[in-house]
This record gives C-alpha cells, structure tokens and sequence, in this order.
C-alpha cells in the first residue's frame, strides 16, 4: 500500500483519488501522526508528500520524520512536499517573490536527459501543469538532477532516480494538469505496484480491521436509512455478525414509506439486529409551534441524541459507536492546529454522543469518497435502489416545511413528493440529479377545480445538480416535464392546488429551504 503524508493542502483528497482510479491502494495520514515507529508499522511501499500551505522557510513548518529516506521505498514530493524533501537532504529553497510565485496554469518543459517518471509526458514539448507556489526550490540536493523546467521553478520537476526519489513542484492531482494521471501511474508502476486493488479487496481487508478494532465487543450504529451509515452497518454485520445493532429512529419527518422501506431492506436482506423505533410523537410534540429553522434545526437535533442515547442503552454494555464517515468529512474535520478530528467529526455527525457515552468510534468508510461508498454497497449486496438514493438532511421534512410543522402539512408534503419522485424517475432523471424534493409553502392561493373554488397551499419543486452538495445548479427539467408534474400533483395531492419551480443556484440559496 501506499502512504499520503499529508502537509495541509487543499488538493490532498485528489491524489488518492487518482491512485484509486490507478487501483492503488493508498491511505492519507496526517503529518503529526507520521513518526518513525508509525511508518515502521504501516511499512508502505512507496509515500508521496502532499503539498500545504506552510512556508520551510519557516522554524518549525511541518516536516516528515527522518527515517522516511531511509526505507528504500519511492517517495514523490509535491509543491510544499517538494520543498521539504529538497531541504531535508541538502537543497535550498527560497521565499517567494513576484517573479517567481505562480499561481494557475505553467509550462514546464523538459530537462537534458529522460526520466521513466515522464514516460508519456513532453510529447508536444512542453506540458500544461497547475502551479500554486510562493516559495520555490533555489537549490537541488545532492544527488538530484532536474527533468523539468517552468518560468517561477527552474526546479519543477526534480529527482534522483537512483534512490527513487521524485520531487515536483507543480500539482499532478488536479484536472489542470491535463496529464498528470500519467505521472501517477509512472510513479506507482516504478515502486512496483500491480495496479489490482479492488473494492472486493477493500472490503476484505476492512472487515479485518473491523475485527482487530473491536474484538468481541458489543457495536451500536445510528442508521439514517442514507447510503453511507447503511454500508457502514452492512460491513460492520459482516464482520462481526450480531455483536453489532442498528438502532434506527423514526423522527416522524421522513419521507412516505421510507421508515418501512429502510427497516424491511435490513430485516430482509441482512438480518441485522435491529431496533426500528417510532419516537415521532416525541419530535413532533418539541415542534410544536416552533417556526424559526434554527429552532427546529437545535430541536431536532438535541432530542436525537436523547432518543438514540435511550435505545442504545437498551442493548447495554456497548464499547463502540459506528459511523458512516466518509473520507470528505474528514478532511473539513481535520484540524491543522492539531485538534483530533474525531471529536470533531462526532460533534458533525452525532452532537458529541461518544463524549458523552464514553464510546469508541468505528468509521470503515473514513478513507472513501461518495462514490467509493456506492461501489462498495454494490460489492455488499444492497439494491442498487438503495444505493443511488438521494442524499436527504437529518432534519428531515422539517427543513422542507417553511413555517410551523403541523402533521397535515406533512402529509401533503409527503404526497406531493412522492409523486414527484416517481415523476423523475419515470423520465428517467433520477440519477442524473443530486437531489430532488417538494418543499410545502407556508401560503394558500386561490385556485378552481371543477366548478369549485379551492383555497390550498402552494408548494415548490427542487431540484440541483451537483459534485458535492457544496454549490448547485438547479436542473434544467423540459416544460413538458413541469406541465405534466404539476398537474399529477395538483389532481393527486389534497391540500395543494398551484406548483412553483425553484430556480434557484447554490449560492446564493441553499439546497434545502431552511
Ligand atoms: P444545503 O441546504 O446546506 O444542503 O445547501 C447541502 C446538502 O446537505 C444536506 N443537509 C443536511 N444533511 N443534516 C444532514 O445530514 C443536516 O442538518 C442537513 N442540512 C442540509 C442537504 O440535504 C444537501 O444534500
């Protein structure tokens, strides 16, 4: 396996995504975990250095430990972590001035001689790479010899292929290096790497930690009926079979035959110790009258911790609580001030429950990506209905009901979405879209039906592409599609005679309405 060290940058996530996409197994560990005796354990066969945003120049910047050169194993250093392998073994590197910092799109061009690293590369002369560099190297360490030349880093690609090491100043990770996939794939064929990971692989060696971590411990897990905490539950199972129990809480705001459709997924494919509790009168109660989104939003989110605390005491004597944190979630948790992400990401997912229970975390997802997780689903058996839903907010339906929260409202909210969806899904758009809903408006219009007057709230449709939830782009749906939605929910839905599209990015809205 390969090791990422991790100095802090941006882009750190996309250099393992590239290996994965290489077959490469590969795990990113920050620096301040990477000591010698933690790389005499992990024992990679080759390690790459991320870039960062802190400067060498600077007394006590981040730096790998020292042994690192002496494992015999390829090491590829990127931008920061060009810089602080060039420092380490004898080079100079220099602080940054306008003629030399560079930011986006460079040229490099090649050294004298050729280097198996670039095999593929400098075809046309020359090759577009994304720099991002204040400092730069001035001086090259014993032994290396440059290969790669741009106008700011006369050192942009550097190495010493006698100890295999390589060292380069630009990002290879990013969609703006055109070709540096190929450089990854240079890389990981010299240190010898097969290139036969797969996820059935993962899953195998997962399981076995899972294993190793809990031993004959007792394993508790929140479902949310989403596809990560779901995976997270199915791997888990098997691994350690009934020593784990789901506990999955019914808020009373989920989507119509979602509790159902979740509960019977487990019971009837995985047999999975389970407690399906229907607390919603409990949540809606605390709703009651409440109309502010952060209200409801805190409401919401106490009370979860309350109930999900209740039933995981009914299993007793549990040591660890299993998440379905993914690899992303980590990243935003990681604190370069050295705070542990895990507290920080069990105050993101569950408000600080294992504080609070004294529980040890389990999170067999926490080196993947969204779609990583799905591929992994796949290889454990989940129907694939499950495995390509949409993502849907711990809120719930609260988030989607603008105003006060009254069960009637929730009941055409529900209607009125699930017409929707199979609206979508019908046209065939369902995977095309990141996520789709119906949200209810806290107004009523004027409408006739029949001969009648109606007097009923109007509602709005979302619906937004994205990468990542962070921005969106509202789905551009043909008029034929909206005509024909609008009109199957204004006849199927009681309670709702006008339809609105929300046309709305993110940003400046949000996905969700609150
Ligand atoms: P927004 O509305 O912030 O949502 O653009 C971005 C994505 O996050 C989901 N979301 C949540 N998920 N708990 C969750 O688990 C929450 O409180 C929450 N709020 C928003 C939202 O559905 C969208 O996918």
């Amino acid at each position: 396996r390969l090791l990422i060290v991790d100095f802090g940058s941006q882009v750190t996530q996309l250099i393992a995504r590239r290996l994965r996409e290489l077959n490469v197994y590969c795990e990113i560990h920050p620096y301040q975990n990477v000591t010698d005796a933690f790389l005499k354990d992990f024992a990679p066969r080759a390690v790459i250095f991320s870039g960062g945003p802190d400067s060498v120049m600077r007394e006590g910047s981040p730096r790998p430990p020292a042994g690192v050169y002496e494992m015999g194993v390829p090491i590829l250093g990127i931008c920061y972590g060009q810089q602080v392998m060039m420092q380490d073994l004898g080079g100079r590197v220099e602080a940054g001035e306008h003629a030399t910092a560079e930011f986006g799109r460079a040229y490099v061009t090649p050294g004298d001689d050729r280097l198996p690293l670039l095999d593929g590369w400098f075809e046309q002369g020359r090759e577009q790479v994304w720099m991002s560099h204040g400092d730069h190297v001035s001086e090259i360490a014993p032994g290396f010899e440059v290969y790669g030349t741009s106008p700011g880093a006369p050192f942009a690609i550097t190495a010493d292929p006698s100890r295999h090491f390589y060292a380069v100043q630009f990002h290879p990770e990013v969609h703006h290096t055109p070709n540096g996939k190929r450089l990854y794939e240079n890389f990981v064929k010299l240190a010898g790497f097969k290139g036969d990971w797969t996820m059935g692989a993962y899953r195998e060696e997962a399981i076995a930690k899972i294993r190793e971590q809990v031993g004959d411990a007792k394993v508790i897990c929140g479902l949310s009926g989403g596809v990560d905490s779901s995976v997270a539950a199915v791997l888990i199972h098997k691994a350690i079979g009934d020593q784990l129990t789901c506990v999955f809480v019914d808020h009373g705001l989920l989507r119509k035959g979602e509790a159902e459709e979740v509960v019977s997924m487990f019971r009837d494919n995985y047999n999975i110790p389970l407690i399906a509790a229907d607390d919603s009168e409990r949540f809606l109660s605390a709703l009651d009258g409440v109309s502010d989104p952060e209200v409801k939003r805190k409401t919401i989110g106490r009370l979860f911790i309350d109930v999900f605390q209740e039933h995981a005491n009914e299993v007793g004597g549990a040591a660890f609580l299993a998440q379905g944190t993914l690899y992303p979630d980590v990243i935003e948790s990681v604190s370069f001030s050295g705070g542990p992400s895990v507290t920080i990401k069990s105050h993101h997912n569950v408000g600080g429950l294992p504080e609070k229970m004294g529980l040890k975390l389990v999170e067999p997802l926490r080196e993947l990506f969204k779609d990583e997780v799905r591929a992994l689903g796949r290889e454990l058996g989940l129907p694939e209905s499950f495995i390509g839903r949409h993502p849907f907010p711990g809120p719930g339906l609260a988030i989607r009901c603008p105003g006060e929260i009254t069960r009637a409202k929730l009941k055409i909210l529900r209607e009125a979405d699930a017409v929707y969806i199979d609206q979508i899904r019908k046209h065939g758009l369902y995977d095309e879209i990141w996520q789709a809903f119906v949200a209810i408006l806290p107004v009523r219009t004027v409408g006739v039906m029949g001969d009648g007057r109606t007097y009923d709230h109007a509602c709005a449709l979302r619906a937004v592409t994205s990468v990542d939830g962070m921005t969106a782009d509202y789905y551009p749906f043909s008029h034929e599609f909206l005509g024909e939605t609008a009109t199957r929910i204004i006849n199927e839905v009681p309670g709702i005679n006008r339809v609105t599209y929300d046309i709305t990015s993110k940003p400046p809205g949000t996905i969700e309405w609150e």
